[in-house]
């Protein structure tokens, strides 16, 4: 059972292996061109996010080796084998004359080598060695994933009226009925790996984050009315972390492996901000209540403000005195009204921070440190404040096991909920009644009652094979 449950990460360390052997041919072309190797990735990356079953541009599929043959909208064959000068493939990442090639549209032009590897792929037959076993495990909103297992949960979040509950699954988001009754939908995009997912506060859009490790990362945003894939964007070469929405539903930030913190313009897409201060992964963000800040937490231990506007590290929030936070931060959320955060990390203890300094920078100090709630078993990796902020909740794991527990923001401890196992990666609390969802490496859901702490109910979100 547990070996199944791994089944989505059992992939991981062939696709390191693969990242790696990739880069060491950077240098040299390949004689015979892979499309496994080396013509899948290079569409991952730059092509998939405008045409996959579940946003197909053009009226062209690039998810699987028989979709690239087929014909565009415009009734031409995407790949003719053999002949890369018929090919609409070809046509479309090499410019004519003096003009930018059309494709990836609005993007940066394939690098000559990427072009080469399409063309001399195509030469040579375009012929698919995808191996059996990935084949049988490729997913796309035309081919929904299968699972033996339930999957390792790493996001859940109510949408704002409460009526639905987002959870992630493998290469997919699950849509539920927010008291566990029903599956209403399955959101399938290109990344292997979901990490986290947030509803627009105006609770027309989720936006999603996840990749391929050692690949790419994604930020998808899906219209939650229509169920329909609105955007999807290939960000760096490694999985994205932290996605949180500013209160106007504008704009998207997220954190990344490559250290830094980001933000979109959720209509366009377009990135408004980059902040690389940070030194390791960035694993989760906030906005500050009116939008003109960004908050931060990494692996590198430290809670970062960040100016909007500008891009410009303003202050450490925590202490970065070594040795002041045992550990990395994993989770940050805003209080709902007020420029307050509730982070927390590997230390297990819950913390309250002030947003904006009321005393001079010293050194070492802690100043904006509010208060800290006891300390849980293991470490956290999911914290939440209720919608009217009177309460927080706070998730960890510990020796296979986990523990959610809830406090009064003002620091007593209200309930520790029953009826969870299994190690814990994501809480939200329910935006108008007293129930908190959690869930994390078992693959269940939990609902809660937060102020006794008593199970209403526990679910497994995906469809299970029988
Ligand atoms: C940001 C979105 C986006 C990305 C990324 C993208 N495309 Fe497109 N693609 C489109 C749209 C939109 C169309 C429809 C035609 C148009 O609007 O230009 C299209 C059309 C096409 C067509 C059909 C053209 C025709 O005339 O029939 C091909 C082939 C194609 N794209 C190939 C690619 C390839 C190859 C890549 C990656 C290197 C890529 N696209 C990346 C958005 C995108």
């Amino acid at each position: 059972m547990i070996r199944l449950r791994l089944l989505p990460f059992a992939c991981l360390p062939l696709l390191l292996v693969n990242s790696v052997v990739a880069q060491e041919k950077k240098d040299k072309l390949p004689d015979t061109i892979s499309y496994y190797k080396d013509v899948r990735p290079i569409i991952q990356q730059h092509c998939q996010g405008c045409h996959q079953p579940a946003k197909a541009q053009g009226g062209y599929v690039m998810t699987g080796h028989a979709d690239l043959l087929k014909l565009t909208v415009n009734n031409v064959a995407g790949i003719v084998p053999g002949k890369p000068a018929d090919s609409e493939f070809v046509k479309q990442i090499v410019g004519e004359k003096d003009t930018k090639p059309k494709m990836p549209k609005g993007k940066d032009p394939l690098s000559e080598r990427d072009v080469t590897i399409i063309k001399n792929w195509i030469s040579q037959g375009a012929k698919d060695d995808t191996p059996a076993s990935a084949r049988l495990l490729a997913v796309d909103a035309e081919h929904p994933p299968t699972y033996q297992g339930a999957p390792v949960i790493n996001g859940v979040a109510f949408n704002p009226d409460g009526t639905l509950l987002a959870v992630t699954g493998y290469h997919e988001v699950l849509l539920h009925l927010a008291d566990g009754s029903g599956l209403v939908a399955r959101l399938v995009g290109v990344s292997e790996r979901v990490q986290s997912l947030a509803f627009s506060p105006d609770g027309k859009w989720l936006a999603v984050t996840g990749g391929n490790p050692g690949r790419f990362g994604e930020v998808q945003i899906w219209d939650v009315a229509k169920r329909k894939l609105k955007l999807s964007l290939p960000i760096t070469f490694d999985t994205i972390y932290g996605a949180s929405w500013s209160s106007d539903s504008k704009y998207i930030s997220f954190g990344c492996a490559d250290n830094s913190l980001r933000a979109i313009d959720a209509e366009t897409g377009k990135q408004v901000l980059f902040q690389g201060g940070h030194s390791d992964w960035v694993l989760d963000t906030v906005f500050s209540v009116k939008g003109t800040h960004l908050i931060s937490v990494s692996r590198d231990r430290s809670m970062k403000l960040t100016e909007f506007a500008t891009a410009r590290l303003e202050d450490n929030i925590t202490s970065i005195t070594p040795g002041a936070l045992k550990g990395g931060l994993q989770a940050v959320d805003r209080h709902p009204t007020k420029d307050e955060l509730l982070i927390g990390g590997a230390d297990g203890t819950p913390k309250l921070y002030q947003m904006f300094r009321t005393k001079d920078r010293k050194i070492g100090d802690d100043f904006n440190n509010i208060r800290n709630y006891g300390t849980m078993p293991g470490r956290i990796f999911a914290v939440k404040f209720s919608p009217d902020g009177t309460r927080v909740v706070a998730g960890t794991s510990f020796d296979g096991k986990g523990e959610v527990r809830v406090f009064e923001t003002t620091g007593k401890p209200v309930s520790t909920l029953k009826g969870i196992n299994g190690p814990i990666y994501a809480v939200a609390y329910h935006p108008k009644a007293a129930i908190v969802a959690s869930a994390g490496f078992e693959g269940v859901v939990h609902l809660n009652d937060a102020t006794t702490g008593a199970l209403i109910r526990d679910f497994v979100p995906v469809p299970l094979k029988k």
